[in-house]
């Protein structure tokens, strides 16, 4: 049997220790996960494309069936050029579900070979988001509970300069 590859999309503006759960637990699913950095020509992102793309090959580096790739033009035809017909995406809410079944719904009908796997946050991670943990380090809060080291070293960073 070929190799089965999932794709897990996202902005990762910064990633986050609830993104990290979500991939490895698709990674007891699937034998490799492209982890794709969805690049929108329109937002304000505080860290940039090749900035965040470094960031997720660092917290990546330890799960050898995750691979780092990056797209500004569609998700599906991303997924197409990387052989993958299974789209994983975490869910915490119903606002979460809402927004994500209609992308689901469209990416199938863009893609009829694609599929969407929701992967439920685990309840200790479900209030962990992006911009949580964006309003935290602007505020100096402690965020080691919700982002791996190398994104709390970033943040830091950048939030000092
Ligand atoms: O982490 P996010 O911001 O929820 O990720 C959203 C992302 C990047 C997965 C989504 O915006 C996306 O797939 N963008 C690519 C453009 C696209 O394919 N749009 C059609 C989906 S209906």
């Amino acid at each position: 049997m070929d190799e089965v590859t999932a794709i897990y999309p996202g902005s990762f503006d910064p990633w986050t220790l609830g993104h990290t759960d979500v991939l490895e637990r698709a990674l007891r699913v699937f034998p490799k996960v492209v982890v794709a950095l969805g690049v929108h020509p329109t937002r304000q992102p505080l860290f940039s494309a090749d900035e965040r793309l470094e960031l997720l090959r660092q917290v990546c580096a330890p799960y050898p069936g995750a691979v780092v790739g990056s797209f500004d033009g569609l998700l599906v035809d991303y997924a197409r050029s990387v052989g993958a017909t299974t789209i994983v995406r975490g869910l915490r809410s119903g606002t979460d579900f809402d927004y994500e079944i209609n992308m689901a719904a469209a990416n199938a009908d863009i893609y009829p070979e694609v599929d969407t796997i929701f992967l439920p946050a685990r309840a200790e991670k479900q209030f962990i988001s992006a911009s949580l943990v964006r309003e935290l380090a602007r505020h100096g809060a402690d965020i080691s509970k919700y982002a791996p080291a190398p994104i709390c070293a970033a943040l830091q960073r950048k939030l000092r300069a």
